[in-house]
C-alpha cells in the first residue's frame, strides 16, 4: 500500500474517532464515515466525512474507488456483507475488520481455574453470525481480521464500569486493550498486515475481575455493588503474533497504570 492511499473508516465511533486522530498526527490521507453524518460528524470537514450504511446500498458508491477500509462495526448480517463486499471490495483495496475475541467462545469451555492460551490458531465458533461475516470477508476479500479485546480508554473506563456494577469481583479473566493502541494498530494492520490473515488484540495481561476490582479497591476505594455470581473461566488471549509481525510496542501496557492517569484526568475535569 502506498503511504499515501485514501483510507475510509467504515462506522466512526468510539475506535473509529480514535483512528482519526492517530490517522491526522501522522498526515495520512483518512476520510470518516456515518450513517448519519450530518449528525455525528459535525465536528468533521464535509471533505472528509461521508455516509455511508451497509444496509442502505445507495451510499455505497460513497466510498471512493482507490481508498482501503477499516470496518468498525459488527460484519452482520451474511449476506448483507457478501452483497457489500461483492460489490465494493475489490482485491487492489486493503480491508482491515474489526472483530471479538468473543469469536473463541464455543459455549462448550469446561470450567477451569486456569484457561489456557488462546491464539490465532485456536477455534471458533461458526454459529456465531459476526464470524460468519468476518470469515467472508477473509477467506473471499483478503480481509485482515483483527479479533479484539475488551476496549477501554477516556470514557470507557473499567472503575467507572466496577462503581456502577457492570462487573464484580468473580474469578473469570478478563482481557482488555486500550483504544489508543487498538488505533495504532489497525493502522499498521491497514499499512503492513497480511492479507486474509487474523491477529488478536489486547495487552497480553488478561486478569481476573476479582484481582482487578481488589485493586480497584486499595487505589480509590471504590467498590462493585455487585457480587461475585459468574461461573465462567473467561479466556486469557496471546497477543504475541500480533506485537512481533507487525512490530509494534504497547503504548497503554499496564492496565493500573494506565488507569491512575484515567482517574487522574475524571478527577481533574470535576475539579472546578
Ligand atoms: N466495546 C468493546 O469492548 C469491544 C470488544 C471487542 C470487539 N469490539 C468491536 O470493535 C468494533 C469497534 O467498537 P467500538 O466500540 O469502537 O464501536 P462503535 O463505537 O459502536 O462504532 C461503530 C460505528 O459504526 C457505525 N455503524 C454501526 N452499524 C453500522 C452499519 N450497519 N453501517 C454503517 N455504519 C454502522 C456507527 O456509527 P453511526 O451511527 O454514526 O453510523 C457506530 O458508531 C466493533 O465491531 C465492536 O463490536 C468491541
Amino acid at each position: 500500500m502506498s503511504a499515501l492511499r485514501p483510507m475510509v473508516i467504515l462506522g466512526t465511533g468510539y475506535t473509529g474517532r480514535w483512528i482519526q486522530k492517530l490517522a491526522r498526527e501522522q498526515s495520512l490521507p483518512i476520510l470518516a464515515s456515518s450513517r448519519r453524518p450530518e449528525h455525528h460528524l459535525r465536528d468533521v470537514a464535509q471533505t472528509a466525512r461521508l455516509q455511508f450504511d451497509l444496509d442502505q446500498p445507495s451510499t455505497w458508491d460513497a466510498l471512493p474507488m482507490d481508498a482501503d477500509l477499516i470496518w468498525t462495526f459488527p460484519a452482520v448480517p451474511l449476506e448483507q456483507v457478501q452483497a457489500f463486499a461483492t460489490h465494493s471490495c475489490s482485491h487492489s483495496r486493503r480491508l482491515v475488520v474489526l472483530g471479538s475475541t468473543s469469536a473463541y467462545d464455543r459455549g462448550d469451555e469446561p470450567l477451569t481455574n486456569m484457561p489456557p492460551w488462546i491464539d490465532e490458531s485456536s477455534p471458533v465458533n461458526f454459529d456465531l453470525p459476526r464470524v460468519q461475516g468476518e470469515e467472508y470477508l477473509r477467506t473471499q476479500h483478503d480481509g485482515i481480521i483483527l479479533r479484539v479485546a475488551g476496549i477501554y480508554g477516556p470514557n470507557r473506563n473499567p472503575v467507572e464500569w466496577i462503581r456502577q456494577g457492570r462487573v464484580g469481583p468473580t474469578h473469570k479473566f478478563v482481557n482488555l486493550i486500550h483504544v489508543e493502541d487498538l488505533a495504532a494498530l489497525c493502522l499498521l494492520a491497514l499499512r503492513t498486515g497480511r492479507a486474509g490473515d487474523i491477529y488478536n488484540i489486547s495487552d497480553g495481561h488478561p486478569r481476573r475481575w476479582a484481582d482487578i476490582c481488589a485493586e480497584v479497591s486499595r487505589r480509590w476505594g471504590i467498590v462493585s455493588p455487585r457480587e461475585a455470581s459468574s461461573c465462567q473461566s473467561g479466556k486469557r488471549i496471546c497477543n504475541r503474533k500480533t506485537l512481533d509481525t507487525l512490530h509494534y510496542t504497547l503504548r497503554h501496557p499496564d492496565l493500573y497504570h494506565t488507569l491512575a492517569a484515567l482517574q487522574q484526568a475524571a478527577g481533574a475535569r470535576m475539579t472546578p
